[in-house]
């Protein structure tokens, strides 16, 4: 008899790149917790390693693929090392993103924009192409896309990374409604400030920092184990019937 509420991912395959460090390492060992069997891909190997060894730790199979999201051919490999090895693929989560520089978009460098949009929005255009062509042939999936509340709100100095978060969300939008009919869900998570290396800058900036935590109905900002369970959710059968919905995790600070 099927379950209600089945947030179970027992036999269930899941990508997760960027999963060696910050949320997506975080998401990495939830989605294991849950039953998932994870590849997880970055670009450093020690650091994959390790995830590696938490994943076994928690019964769970788990693959180290060495992947620069900003290389189709890595991309492309990261989905079929996993097929190959796992057999099937159902949970894709684009993770991997960067920031390199703070400052006004005027004064980018046109070098910085496309690093930028390449890790954040066009991996995530490229790897889900490749995962629904597979996802497609077995009968569906989750796509899950790690955006940023600077997606939905312009944040002065990220400006290059809200374009391309904002991007990300519409990529979310647009997926779900070309996938929908091959039974592919596609949904995205909106955390604010997280404190991991990425943000590093905005954490320990008390010009920045105190006023993010005031405006923060919660009062403090988020841990990285705070952002996995509602990928989870997006992954399991409990979201059976959600599809391009982007769920903020902002202490209510959206609210
Ligand atoms: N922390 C926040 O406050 C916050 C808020 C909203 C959204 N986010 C989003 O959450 C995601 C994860 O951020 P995080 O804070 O966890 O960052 P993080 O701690 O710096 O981790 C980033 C991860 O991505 C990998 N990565 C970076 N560039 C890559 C590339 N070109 N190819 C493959 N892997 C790459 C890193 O491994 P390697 O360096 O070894 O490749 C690492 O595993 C990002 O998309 C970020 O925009 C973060």
């Amino acid at each position: 008899m099927a379950r209600i509420a089945d947030f179970s991912l027992t036999g269930r395959v899941a990508i997760v790149t960027g999963g060696s460090r910050g949320i997506g390492r975080s998401i990495a060992l939830a989605l294991a917790e849950a039953g998932a069997d994870v590849a997880v891909a970055a670009r450093k190997r020690p650091d994959l390693d390790q995830v590696v060894k938490e994943i076994e730790a928690r019964g769970r199979q788990a693959l180290p693929v060495e992947c620069n999201v900003r290389e189709r051919e890595h991309l492309e490999n990261l989905v079929k090392a996993t097929t190959d090895r796992f057999g099937r693929l159902d949970i894709v989560v684009n993770n991997a993103g960067t920031n390199p520089t703070f400052g006004p978009i005027v004064d980018m460098e046109e070098r910085a924009w496309d690093v930028v949009m390449n890790t954040n929005l066009k991996a995530a255009f490229l790897l889900s192409q490749a995962a629904a062509r597979t996802m497609k042939e077995r009968g569906g999936g989750s796509i899950i896309n790690v955006a940023s509340t600077g997606g939905l709100r312009a944040s002065k100095g990220l400006g290059a990374y809200s374009v391309s978060k904002a991007g990300l969300i519409m990529l979310t939008r647009v997926l779900a409604a070309e996938l929908g009919q091959y039974k592919i869900r596609v949904n995205a998570i909106a955390p604010a400030i997280i404190r991991t290396r990425f943000s590093e800058h905005l954490w320990k900036t008390p010009e920045i920092y105190e006023p993010a935590v005031k405006g923060t109905p919660l009062g403090r900002i988020g841990e990285p184990d705070e952002t996995a369970g509602a990928v989870v959710f997006l992954a399991s059968d409990a979201a059976s019937y959600i599809s391009g919905v982007v769920i903020p995790q902002d202490g209510g600070a959206g609210a």
